[in-house]
């Protein structure tokens, strides 16, 4: 009796201590702004003006391996290694996801804070919605919605996000692979999975959306990092691509 007192006591006294979150990997998400532009909703250019025609950062969200059932959880044992999965088991996030998210609501992003990479950020992290047109909004939401839950403060949230993107620049290995932006061409999804695993030395998850016609295109590429935000790994979860169609689009932006 005392001993199982004393043991909730110590789990209380744990959970309140321990603020860092648990999650299992990063995915950095990377978006192609002509499939985000070419859809029946359309885009917005920042402020800044148009983005160059590469890939842009969505966000850095910090995910678990082990979320809900089946096939993936396999996958991710055999990547990250048993016993950290069996750690993070039966993680679900708030509301059930399989992310945590809004970590801590009172911890909005400072502009002082990432001064020095605000021109990196208005490069490689636009935004394309018609909401505001101001890229520091985009960046205010990723960082309140993942950031907040990524156990880093938000200068190395940001930078290590920019770092990985300049470490592979996708465009230049899709382009390397024959894989160009087009709107005529279409491409199969392995030969797009096969050139990010080759170029990167590992695996990726796709997403795909649909142009204004219903045609499938690459939408957005979710590369699997590590949990300092530092290196990257494959992908411990397969996700439902959506990549529906084999004849992918690139379309020009
Ligand atoms: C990435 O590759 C593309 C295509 O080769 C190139 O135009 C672009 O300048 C590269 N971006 C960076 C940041 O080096």
């Amino acid at each position: 009796m005392e001993t199982s007192i004393a043991f909730v006591l110590l789990f209380s006294l744990l959970a309140v201590s321990s603020v860092a979150e648990k999650f299992d990997f990063f995915y950095l998400v990377q978006q192609w702004p002509g499939s985000f532009c070419d859809t029946r909703q359309g885009c917005c250019f920042p402020d800044t003006g148009k983005p160059a025609a590469e890939f842009g950062i969505h966000g850095l969200w910090p995910n678990y391996a082990k979320c809900g059932r089946g096939r993936g959880e396999e996958l991710a044992s055999a990547v990250l290694g048993e016993d950290d999965v069996a750690f993070f088991s039966g993680a679900v996030g708030r509301r059930g996801k399989c992310w945590p998210e809004f970590c801590d609501d009172g911890n909005a992003l400072s502009l002082w804070e990432v001064r020095d990479l605000v021109a990196s950020l208005n490069r490689n992290w636009p935004t394309l919605s018609c909401k505001s047109g101001r890229s520091f909004e985009f960046w205010s939401y990723e960082w309140k919605k993942h950031g907040t839950c990524s156990n880093l403060a938000q200068h190395d949230y940001f930078a290590r996000a920019l770092a990985i993107k300049a470490a592979y620049n996708l465009t230049a290995i899709l382009a390397g692979a024959g894989i160009v932006p087009s709107d005529t061409a279409t491409y199969s999804l392995s030969s797009v999975r096969d050139a990010i695993a080759q170029g990167t030395g590992f695996t990726a998850n796709l997403e795909c959306n649909r142009d204004a016609d219903g045609n499938a295109q690459l939408f957005q590429v979710y590369q699997c990092v590590d949990r300092q935000g530092k290196k990257l790994i494959d992908c411990p979860l397969s996700m439902p691509t959506k990549c529906s169609s084999d004849q992918l689009k690139l379309p020009l932006f």
